[in-house]
């Protein structure tokens, strides 16, 4: 069999994408941090064949995960037309722990649509831009997926003030102080269960949603002034989009039919802790949040010696069995051949 592999990271959202229509069309913009540490690698084997598949997770054959990577070849046929007439074996891995709640889509499916796209350039055929190719892909495998496909900030969805954005494929962004491209994520995790209600189900939701209008005009705006927020290096005004996006999408979860809580008590004792902090002492430190219980700190590299020390001080007991993995704003997926 013939080989090619990549390692894509996994990604922060700051502006949240919630809810989509069609297949994987966002119903709002959203722009996220690359991150560096946390990331999936993915060796792609092909031959000739009828489009069997097998995964292997850390090694280990996976038959669980055959019907999501079916599904992405089927979705992304228009894209990689060869891919009936092959056979792949998926060697995958996350550099995370599995059982740490923090979800593989977008790493993963980024990493397979990087793979994929190596193979078509292989096979010589005709590739207008590598990375917004991959991005398409990846957003068909997962929408936050087609983020991780760049660094050190990404922007998915149309968006009035980004050149060039797009619902299909998302694009680098970069236009924003220096203080942002070395921020730091202190992933706490709080709970490392499996998520009681899938993404998928909760953007299902969005579709009926009571509030779902004003949210989806809601985030044009936050992005808006998140971008000014971030190019001015104003802090303050980024702490507060982000703190709210985060909120925002728990309270749409929480104002679904059928409603939902994905935080926990410890969720709720961290961010007061973070609040009481900030505000004590003045240090710039905000949190934000996936569709989960974990609890992700953002700061600037310049505080991260005294950060470090509140977390280990006052929020690690907050975490399951005292851990949290240590992250910052990446550059993007790097080829493993
Ligand atoms: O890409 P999905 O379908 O797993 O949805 C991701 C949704 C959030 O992580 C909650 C927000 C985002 O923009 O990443």
């Amino acid at each position: 069999m013939k080989e090619t592999a990549w390692k894509s990271p996994s990604n922060i959202a700051l502006i949240k994408y919630w809810g989509k229509y069609d297949v994987q069309i966002p119903a709002n913009p959203s722009v996220s941090f690359t991150l560096s540490s946390s990331a999936t690698s993915t060796r792609l084997k092909y031959r000739t064949g009828k489009g069997a598949v097998k995964v292997f997770l850390n090694g280990e054959e996976t038959p669980a995960f055959i019907p999501k990577i079916q599904l992405f070849l089927e979705r992304t046929r228009a894209l990689f037309p060869f891919s009936q007439q092959m056979d792949f074996e998926v060697h995958t891995s996350n550099s995370f722990p599995h059982s740490s709640g923090i979800a593989s889509s977008a790493s993963g499916m980024s990493a397979l649509a990087l793979c994929m796209m190596s193979v078509k350039k292989e096979l010589g055929l005709n590739i207008e831009d590598f990375f917004q190719e991959a991005s398409n892909a990846a957003r068909l495998g997962s929408g936050s997926g087609s983020r991780s496909v760049y660094g050190p900030l990404a922007a998915w969805g149309k968006h009035a003030e980004i050149e060039g954005s797009h619902d299909e494929f998302a694009v680098p962004f970069a236009d924003v102080a220096d203080i942002f491209k070395t921020f730091q994520d202190t992933i706490l995790l709080i709970d490392k269960g499996e998520k009681t209600v899938s993404s998928s189900l909760g953007h299902g939701l969005m579709n009926n949603h009571p509030y779902a209008s004003s949210r989806f005009a809601q985030a044009h705006e936050n992005q808006s002034r998140l971008l000014t927020a971030m190019l001015d290096a104003d802090l303050e005004s980024f702490g507060e989009i982000v703190e709210s996006e985060a909120l925002t999408l728990h309270g749409m979860m929480m104002t679904s039919m059928p409603y939902f809580i994905l935080m926990k008590p410890n969720t709720l004792e961290v961010i007061q802790r973070i609040w009481s902090f900030r505000e004590a002492t003045n240090h710039p430190v905000y949190f934000t949040l996936d569709a989960g219980a974990n609890v992700h700190v953002l700061y600037p590299e310049s505080h991260k010696e005294v950060i470090m020390r509140f977390i280990d001080t006052e929020l690690r007991t907050f975490c399951k069995d005292s851990s949290y993995l240590c992250d910052q704003v990446g550059l993007g997926p790097t080829p493993l051949f």
